[in-house]
């Protein structure tokens, strides 16, 4: 990667002036008041008038918790999400080309009560020009070769009479984000999933690939890693496609309709998305590390995009290449068992060959694309809380692939705004709140977290310094399966909340949210908007929706015109009833963050979770040379999306002590957290008693105890930041969370030593075992 020019912040924010308060300068104030005792008083003053009424009874928050909460559960309706949610996906909004929605989403939002604007950014990103895949086929008369073609690809959606998203005229293509623009015909090799490990099968086999195009399938890992893979091997495009085996039961071979008269896959679907390279770096590739204000320095993309072509397709328009290959090269049953997973298509007659194609038949894949530096526009909401350096950001994204987009992200948009609505009834009934609430409808998270990552890199001084925590709705709803993911410190607030929000499923009349789902929290990834507070700015984030997959939930067809509001309303959420439980829960767990007066954060989960990682560390260590059998879908994209390295480096035994070293740091740590949390406790019980008004005194070093307790909740998260960066990707600095290398999506925990093992490289796992050692102690230091 090429040098940054990002001023760096270092894990300790006291003193650091934020740049600019998204409305207005003024907020400077704030930061300095962290460092400075004289106005830590002050705000203590404000502590006082925020959360006990019953000695101001001028400034009284005129709302009770129970209250405010009993608002923020009436409130969101599931006909008004369904409104939403039809506006949203009644015309295209590509990232960049939409601006009358982001003006409607800010008109909504300041009706409602809450001041709004939109934020822009000028952004480096590409629009579909034009495209072609066809196949092929050479043959010979009188001594003259000529070229047919035996197929060409549509590349479109079947247009269906019921679903009027899919008949609209000015529908979005089908094409790559991303992607490079070229026009290449080559010979073509079936990489299957296009992991690490599949290509290397691929070498190992002697297949060749070099000059040929790869016939790549989507799943187990972020699209753009296959085609960086491809191109690093010298391939000259990427076709992906998608393959109803990876569809569980609900399919067209096993007797379930197609959408529209069923829930099985349309065959015609394709799945748009990003190519970008999102384990490097996501954001606006130009500008990697700063924010793409006007006239910024840009910085070549090599590295962080594609150089070669790449397009999606459907499973049916894939059928006819797929077959082109029968007979040539070996079969995929000849490989390993990670070949003949799932393969949905055999039905009709594919027989899965590697191939690479026989040289009379070929593939034109010809992409054009037009780069362009264009706006993108955030809308950011603002509730001013008596507190002016305790924060919370709540932000889901606008921007969809498609006009339809009502899963992804539309459901999450139409989630945003019943919660900010029920806000808005609040602040109407008289709620002061206690901690300022950022609202953010995110443009540009589909090429890669592009409005979001940006925001960060513009108001980091000022988040790292106020920030508590980040809620991320991304898809709101696509199914009953609740899941999560998150930082461990807000593990509990997703439990407590998800206990109190009642489910859409009474099948045992009371039952919550909580009580129906598993209680899985996944470890933060990528492939969201958290990813930038997260990894980047080291906030605590959390990200969740309805988006869990059941066995006999209806297919959900990503990226795709079948993402519509049709599909929502017969298929996804018939009356929105999740819709309007996602609203509670997330109207829910920001108020819990932003009211209470000591934060709901968890220092002890983080000390339980870290403890595990080291744990897992060791165990992966030791199966080194067994290489453990996945099982889960996550392990096996997570097992095949591994660079194994070959001759060892330094010397594991070494590496092993540094691991107990590690286990010391986090024991101290843990005592130091269960320490803290107790502390918060306590104070927590106290804030709650009424202190006679001639007892100020008392009250003042209450009020002071419970400001340093959150100051150091909000600092722990910070502690994990490295200046230098990961190996390879210096944007991402977080030591414990990033997504992996090669897959993309799943989060990789401890990246610096998990990498290190895979490349047997112990050199550099003893220097992140020391890195990552320094931030636990350093995250000790802040919580005692
Ligand atoms: C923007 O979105 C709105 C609402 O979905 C839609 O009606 C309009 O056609 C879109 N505008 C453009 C320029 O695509
Ligand atoms: C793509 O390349 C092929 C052969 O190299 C050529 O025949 C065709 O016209 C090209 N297509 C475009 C749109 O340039
Ligand atoms: C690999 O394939 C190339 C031709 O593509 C051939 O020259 C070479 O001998 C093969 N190597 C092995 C080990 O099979
Ligand atoms: C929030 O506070 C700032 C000043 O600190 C002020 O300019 C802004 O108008 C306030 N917003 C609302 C909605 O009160
Ligand atoms: C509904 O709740 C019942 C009882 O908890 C559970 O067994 C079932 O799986 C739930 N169904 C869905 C679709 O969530
Ligand atoms: C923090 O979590 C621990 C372990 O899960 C629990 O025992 C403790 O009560 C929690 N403390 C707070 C303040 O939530």
């Amino acid at each position: 990667m090429p040098t940054e020019t990002t001023p760096l912040i270092t894990t300790v924010q006291v003193g650091v002036v934020p740049r600019r308060y998204p409305h207005q300068t003024v907020r400077r104030f704030c930061s300095i008041a962290l460092s400075c005792s004289l106005l830590a008083v002050i705000a203590t003053f404000l502590w006082t008038v925020a959360f006990n009424p019953h000695s101001h009874p001028h400034h009284q928050s005129h709302l009770t918790f129970e209250e405010l909460q009993a608002i923020l559960l009436e409130t969101p309706s599931g006909e008004k999400a369904g409104e939403w949610s039809q506006y949203y996906t009644s015309g295209p909004h590509l990232a960049g080309k939409n601006l009358s929605q982001a003006e409607w989403t800010r008109d909504r939002w300041n009706e409602w009560g809450i001041k709004s604007e939109v934020v822009a950014y000028e952004t480096y990103i590409n629009y579909p020009v034009d495209h072609r895949i066809a196949l092929l086929e050479k043959s010979k008369s009188k001594g003259t070769e000529t070229w047919n073609v035996a197929f060409e690809a549509t590349l479109e959606e079947d247009v269906l009479e019921e679903d009027p998203t899919t008949a609209l005229e000015d529908r979005v293509p089908v094409f790559h984000g991303y992607s490079a623009s070229g026009n290449v015909t080559a010979q073509y090799v079936y990489v299957n999933y296009g992991t690490y490990q599949d290509f290397e099968d691929l070498v190992k086999a002697n297949i060749s690939l070099e000059g040929k195009i790869a016939l790549a399938r989507y799943g187990g890992i972020f699209r753009g890693l296959k085609v960086k893979r491809a191109q690093e091997l010298g391939m000259i495009g990427t076709v992906i496609f998608t393959d109803p085996g990876d569809d569980g039961e609900i399919t067209d071979e096993n007797g379930y309709k197609t959408y529209p008269d069923g829930p099985a896959r349309n065959p015609s679907s394709v799945q748009r998305g990003s190519v970008q390279f999102l384990s490097i770096a996501p954001g606006d590739p130009t500008t990697i590390g700063y924010p793409s204000k006007p006239g910024v320095p840009r910085q070549p993309v090599d590295g962080k995009i594609p150089s070669i072509p790449s397009l999606p397709i459907s499973y049916a328009e894939a059928i006819p290449i797929l077959k082109s290959l029968n007979g040539h090269g070996p079969k995929s049953t000849e490989f390993n068992k990670y070949w003949t997973r799932n393969q949905g298509l055999e039905y009709k007659g594919v027989e899965y060959n590697i191939g690479p194609s026989p040289e009379g038949v070929v593939l034109n894949l010809y992409n054009e694309q037009e780069y362009t530096i264009t706006p993108m526009w955030d809308v950011i909401g603002i509730i001013n809380g008596t507190i002016p350096d305790e924060v919370i950001v709540v932000g889901n994204h606008r921007d969809a692939w498609i006009a339809g987009g009502a899963g992804d992200p539309n459901s999450g948009s139409a989630v945003i705004n019943e919660a900010i609505r029920s806000f808005g009834k609040a602040l109407e009934a008289g709620w002061k709140p206690l901690r300022t609430i950022v609202f953010a409808s995110w443009d540009g998270e589909e090429y890669g977290l592009v409005g979001s990552t940006e925001w960060v890199e513009e108001y980091l001084p000022w988040l790292s310094v106020a920030n508590v925590a980040y809620i991320n709705v991304d898809v709101g709803v696509r199914s009953p399966v609740f899941s999560a993911s998150a930082a461990p410190m807000l593990n509990k607030l997703i439990y407590d909340v998800t206990a109190i929000v009642p489910s859409p499923n009474q099948t045992i009349p009371g039952q919550s949210v909580r009580d129906v789902w598993d209680g899985h929290i996944s470890t933060m990834g990528s492939g969201s908007d958290f990813t930038a507070f997260q990894d980047f700015a080291g906030i605590p984030s959390l990200d969740m929706g309805f988006g869990g997959q059941s066995k006999d939930s209806p297919v959900y067809q990503y990226h795709s015109n079948y993402d519509s509001y049709h599909w929502m309303s017969e298929f996804g959420d018939p009356g929105f009833v999740y819709h309007r439980t996602m609203a509670q829960i997330l109207a829910l767990a920001t108020a819990k963050i932003s009211e209470t007066p000591l934060v709901s954060l968890n220092a002890t989960d983080y000390a339980t979770a870290l403890k595990g990682y080291v744990t897992q560390v060791e165990e992966k260590l030791a199966s080194l040379d067994s290489d453990a059998e996945p099982t889960t879908e996550t392990e096996i994209a997570e097992f095949r999306a591994r660079a194994v390295g070959a001759a060892v480096k330094g010397d594991p035994a070494a590496f092993k002590f540094s691991l107990e070293k590690l286990h010391a740091s986090v024991a101290k740590f843990r005592e130091a957290a269960i320490e803290l949390d107790a502390k918060s406790a306590s104070l927590s019980e106290k804030a709650n008693e009424h202190i006679p008004w001639w007892k100020w005194i008392t009250k003042l070093k209450l009020l002071h105890a419970i400001r340093s307790t959150n100051t150091k909740y909000k600092k722990i998260e910070r502690a994990f930041l490295y200046e230098g960066g990961l190996d390879g990707r210096s944007w991402f600095r977080h030591v414990v969370f990033a997504p992996g290398v090669w897959t993309g999506y799943a989060g990789a925990v401890f990246p610096g030593l998990v990498e290190s093992i895979d490349n047997k490289d112990f050199v550099n796992a003893l220097k992140w075992a020391d890195i990552i050692d320094v931030c636990i102690r350093t995250a000790t230091k802040t919580v005692q």
